[in-house]
């Protein structure tokens, strides 16, 4: 992996560009647009629902609390799955080995994931402040359905190898959020500009997981790769696919349970949602692709089973 790639050139480039090294803390209170936005519309999709989209104190309320989700699964992700994996791979606890420059990156990315769970903890205590707004912490929808697929293999090695699927079909998907919040004028800038300091620092997570796991792929052997292979098209679509739970429960703060309903089935039919995670995972797919995953029937088939790639019948 990168072997041309020295350890100092490596290093060096971190300690200069990694958000935590070289940002600042993004302070709300800053702005003072009285207007702007805590979250994208095109994001929060649901705010252009016509039985909400007239009200403009509860387009902003919901933008807020869909902003403080976002925060609260960040920190989630960060610390209960993301760094867990990292140091994993820190203490090569890998049932397979890996080379040692995958090892001295996974100890800056640790470094970097728990600083975005700081900062969307900061940021979230200081829209809270700033807006009044209160969110119960929730768990979010992909933990369960992580949760449930730990709970069908068994031994330690097929565990850690599912919670490291996981986190690369995470960190290789560029989800709306990353992408649109640093890009939306409309938003506050703090918003902004925490939102760009992960974004700039996930590329290059995005990097090394893109080659890290074509190296790590044919290390297992081929009953490990069909039980873990099987998994990628399930972590993709729980990380995609609206989280309805959620929304449901920000929504019925404003409108009834039933309105909810509409609101959420009526902004996210399942063509729509089909292409929009086609698209947000197109980069994963991809990387799925080259390394070898879809060769594997069992595989493909589960990719074209959760509507992710169009296999050619005969
Ligand atoms: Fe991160
Ligand atoms: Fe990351």
């Amino acid at each position: 992996m990168a072997e041309k790639m020295s350890r100092h050139q490596v290093d060096t480039g971190w300690y200069v560009t990694a958000s935590v090294r070289r940002s600042q803390r993004h302070l709300v209170a800053d702005d003072t647009d009285r207007n702007a936005l805590y979250y994208p519309r095109s994001v929060a999709k649901v705010v252009s629902h016509p039985l909400i989209a007239g009200n403009d104190d509860v387009v902003r309320d919901v933008l807020a609390l869909s902003l403080m989700h976002y925060l609260d699964s960040t920190v989630v992700l960060e610390q209960q799955i993301v760094n867990p994996c990292f140091l994993t791979i820190c203490d090569d606890q890998l049932p397979v080995s890996l080379p040692a420059e995958a090892r001295s990156r996974a100890y800056m990315y640790y470094c970097d994931e728990a600083y975005h769970a700081l900062c969307a903890d900061d940021l979230g205590t200081q829209v809270r402040e700033r807006t009044g707004l209160a969110l119960t912490k929730r768990t979010p929808g992909f933990l369960i359905d992580l949760g449930d697929a730990l709970l069908q293999v068994s031994g330690d090695h097929l565990r850690a190898l599912v919670e490291l699927a996981f986190t690369i079909v995470s960190e290789t998907l560029i989800s709306q959020s990353l992408l649109r919040i640093p890009a939306d004028p409309t938003v506050v800038p703090a918003v902004r500009a925490s939102v760009a300091d992960h974004a700039r620092d996930e590329k290059n997570h995005h990097a090394y997981f893109a080659r890290f796991l074509p190296v790590f792929w044919p290390l297992l052997d081929s009953r490990t790769q069909e039980a873990l292979g099987r998994l990628f098209p399930r972590f993709i679509r729980s990380f995609l696919e609206p989280d309805r739970t959620a929304l449901a429960f920000i929504l019925r703060q404003y409108v009834t349970a039933e309105e909810a309903e509409i609101i959420i089935t009526e902004t996210y039919p399942p063509t729509v949602v089909d292409s929009d995670v086609r698209a947000a995972a197109r980069a994963t797919l991809n990387l799925c692709e080259r390394t070898g995953m879809m060769r594997i029937p069992a595989i493909a088939s589960e990719f074209e089973r959760a509507h992710l790639v169009r296999v050619p019948h005969h």
